[in-house]
């Protein structure tokens, strides 16, 4: 087969783990082009990673043709730059919120029907959170009664940049942030989330909310406590996972990943990886699910599930005093 060609739309913060992801499988992918309304965005990403330099997302995808793209713009061109590849047959990896609201992402997936859609999820391939979800459904925690998540992190970007502009973004933590908490909960849990409570405050003078917590139960009633905030310092990382016969700890900044400690153990047992990162591996699902013509780990499903969510938690906050 010869080597899928790529486009990439949006050349910022991200664009660059999605470029660095598809250069560790450059023998079976080359970047064809990178299109970012501002020109020195895409030519600085194209001296690095080859490829053509464009300004608008469409003249890229009728100069070039590629077989996929990587869709890395903010959430409010994410459905029109969605629409351009789907008429086009373009297979899609889209960034993160599927787009600012439920709506959105409905037209999104109704667009991509029929050509591949991959939501840009990517802890679902982070290596020890794949671990933990076989640790889960080896049955060795018994049954999951809770987990807890926290990001957190202070977030330069938060009141400077368009994270914190809602008709851009769609709002603020919830849905940038939240968006991984849940899909890593319904990964975890492998179960919708039935009941959603969420608070949410800004410290920072902006419109949108900086600190987010949502309290969530699945479908079998496992319950998820999920923190997540732009204005503490001190960056936090971590998803634990309880069982009724031993408990679990995804922790991104430490050595072993992830650590695990049963019902009898006297000690935790820790597990290292030095497989890929998250973004090498969510790429290479992506190019094999086109080499395949497989279904993506990640559905459009997903998405709209994450979205359901994201919508009722904002509808709970607005109902707080
Ligand atoms: N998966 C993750 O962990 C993760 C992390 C960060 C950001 N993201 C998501 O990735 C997306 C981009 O975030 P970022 O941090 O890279 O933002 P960014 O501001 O760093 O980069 C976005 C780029 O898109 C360009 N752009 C805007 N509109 C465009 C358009 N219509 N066509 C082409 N280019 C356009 C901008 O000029 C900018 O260079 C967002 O959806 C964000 O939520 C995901």
């Amino acid at each position: 087969m010869d080597k899928i060609r790529i486009g990439v739309i949006g050349a910022g913060g991200i664009a660059g783990a999605h470029l660095r992801a598809y250069a560790a499988h450059s023998d079976r992918c080359e970047i064809a082009g990178i299109a970012d309304v501002i020109p020195a965005a895409a030519e600085a990403r194209v001296a690095e990673y080859g490829g053509r330099a464009f300004t608008d997302a469409e003249t890229m995808l009728d100069a070039l043709r590629p077989d996929a793209v990587s869709i890395c713009t903010p959430p409010k061109y994410h459905l029109p730059v969605v629409e351009a590849a789907a008429a086009r047959g373009i297979a899609v990896l889209c960034e993160k919120p599927p787009a600012r609201n439920l709506a959105e992402t409905e037209a999104i997936v109704a667009a991509m029907r029929g050509v591949l859609l991959q939501f840009a999820f990517c802890h679902r391939f982070h290596p020890p959170l794949k671990a933990a979800q076989a640790l889960i459904q080896s049955g060795q925690l018994g049954e999951l009664a809770q987990i807890e998540n926290r990001f957190a992190f202070r977030f330069s970007r938060a009141g400077t940049s368009w994270f914190t502009e809602a008709e851009i973004s769609g709002g603020g933590i919830l849905i940038d942030t939240l968006v991984h908490s849940i899909d890593i909960f319904r990964a975890l849990t492998g179960q919708e989330i039935t009941t959603t409570h969420a608070v949410t405050s800004a410290k920072l003078p902006i419109d949108v909310e900086d600190s987010a917590s949502l309290l969530v139960r699945s479908s079998n009633g496992v319950i998820g406590t999920l923190n997540c905030s732009w204005v503490t310092p001190v960056s936090e990382a971590v998803v634990r996972v309880y069982g009724t016969e031993g408990q679990a700890i995804i922790d991104y900044d430490a050595a072993a990943g992830l650590r695990y400690k049963l019902a009898d153990d006297a000690d935790w047992t820790e597990q290292n990886f030095d497989e890929p990162d998250r973004f090498v591996a969510q790429a290479d699902h992506f190019l094999r699910c086109i080499e395949n013509g497989s279904a993506p780990l990640v559905r459009p499903e997903d998405g709209l599930a994450v979205m359901r969510v994201i919508e009722s938690a904002y509808q709970s906050a607005e109902e707080q005093p």
